[in-house]
């Protein structure tokens, strides 16, 4: 080379210009650093993970691993693709395991997006759809926000597919962050619609629905999302599954990641599958803990808590900012969380923790109710 001139590197331009995922969690011992307390003395319920932890079954499964952790991973994920068909009640032939549903909806994008293409997404709900979807196709999203009550909008979503065309359209059931639902016959008339629709059914086992995945196999353009993050405490871990139709599947299994999924991650998700009657107790004592933190969160003069199909309660958050309110908490080493994004500057999301955790939080609101 000559002279002294720095190349200069070039990156998509529409990367260099977006703005990136600014939420900021973390494991306990990074939290402890930032909040300078004791790991176990946090609490969080900023992100939806089940704090009862992985079936005992899965915890020994992990502590078992010894010959298989120097081998690569099944990169068809047979064992564990064939225990969630037992789950769903479908064939494995439906199911692609992925790193976290995470994972799943950036395959998805891929195999759907070309650059210009369009997606559908309806906030507020889960933050990465249209995040990845601008990372992987640099493609236009169309949002068609939610009606005041967080229900979808149909009519304009309708109108929009049709003036669009756009290749996907995301639905949370139940949605992050308000817990509420689909009725099945508002998924069947947007089924209807010349568009891809994929179900986010993350925190389906916390709802009273069985979700959508039986649809799957008669319905060309649905697929379904899930996740072991949530019901099966698995999120350190990131295993999540896809349900989609065949026409679909077999393209997707070309564009995956060989060893999207490591051997502790497949080897904990199988355990837990295989220890479904203590997993849905614990399922159980958390829908019951909902139903408690909502009874006893609408007693805070400055919360009005929705009612929720998830492990988590939205809550408007009346004079006072929610910023102050969870800075507040913070102190306490509670850990909630709020928005700074359109439909939910009044609103905190918290979620569903063991009662302890309930007591904790409640505790900590009367004290700010008390010192406001
Ligand atoms: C609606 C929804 N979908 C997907 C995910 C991500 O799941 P995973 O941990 O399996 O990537 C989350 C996590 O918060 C979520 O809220």
């Amino acid at each position: 080379m000559t002279g002294n001139a720095i190349p200069s590197v070039r990156i998509r331009p529409d990367i260099a210009a977006m703005d990136g995922y600014t939420f900021i969690s973390g494991t306990y011992e990074v939290l402890a650093d930032w909040l300078d307390r004791p790991a176990d003395s946090i609490i969080k319920l900023d992100t939806n993970e089940n704090l009862y932890g992985p079936s005992p079954k899965a915890l020994a499964a992990l502590a078992a691993l010894n010959r298989e952790l120097a081998i690569y991973p099944d990169v068809e994920c047979r064992h564990l693709r064939k225990l969630l068909s037992d789950y769903i009640g479908l064939d494995p032939a439906h199911i692609l395991v992925g790193a976290g549903a995470d994972e799943l909806i950036d395959l998805t994008l891929r195999l759907f997006l070309e650059p210009g293409d369009s997606i559908i997404n309806c906030p507020p709900t889960f933050t990465m759809y249209p995040l990845v979807a601008r990372w992987t196709g640099n493609c236009t999203v169309i949002e068609v926000p939610r009606l005041p009550d967080f229900s979808l909008d149909v009519e304009t979503i309708e109108a929009a597919v049709v003036e669009h065309q756009p290749m996907l359209l995301f639905l949370c059931i139940p949605n992050n962050p308000d817990g509420g639902m689909v009725a099945p016959e508002t998924l069947r008339r947007l089924l209807e619609l010349p568009v891809t629709i994929v179900v986010d059914e993350a925190y389906i086992e916390f709802s009273a629905s069985d979700g959508f995945t039986s649809w799957v196999p008669d319905t060309p353009n649905l697929i379904i999302l899930r996740t072991l993050s949530k019901w099966a405490g698995l999120a350190g871990l990131r295993i999540g599954y896809g349900v989609y139709p065949l026409t679909i599947i077999q393209h997707l299994w070309k564009i995956k990641h060989p060893f999207n999924v490591n051997v502790a991650a497949d080897i904990a998700a199988r355990a837990t599958l295989e220890d479904l009657p203590a997993m849905q107790a614990v399922v159980e004592k958390l829908i019951r803990e909902r139903g408690r933190l909502g009874v006893e969160l609408a007693k805070i003069s400055f919360l009005d808590p929705l009612p929720s199909q998830g492990n988590y309660l939205l809550c408007r958050v009346n004079g006072m900012s929610t910023t102050d309110l969870k800075r507040r908490l913070d102190a306490e080493g509670i850990l909630i969380r709020n928005y700074n994004k359109a439909g939910l500057h009044e609103y905190v999301r918290i979620s569903v923790g063991k009662p302890e955790h309930t007591d904790a939080l409640l505790a900590a609101l009367r004290r700010i109710e008390v010192e406001r």
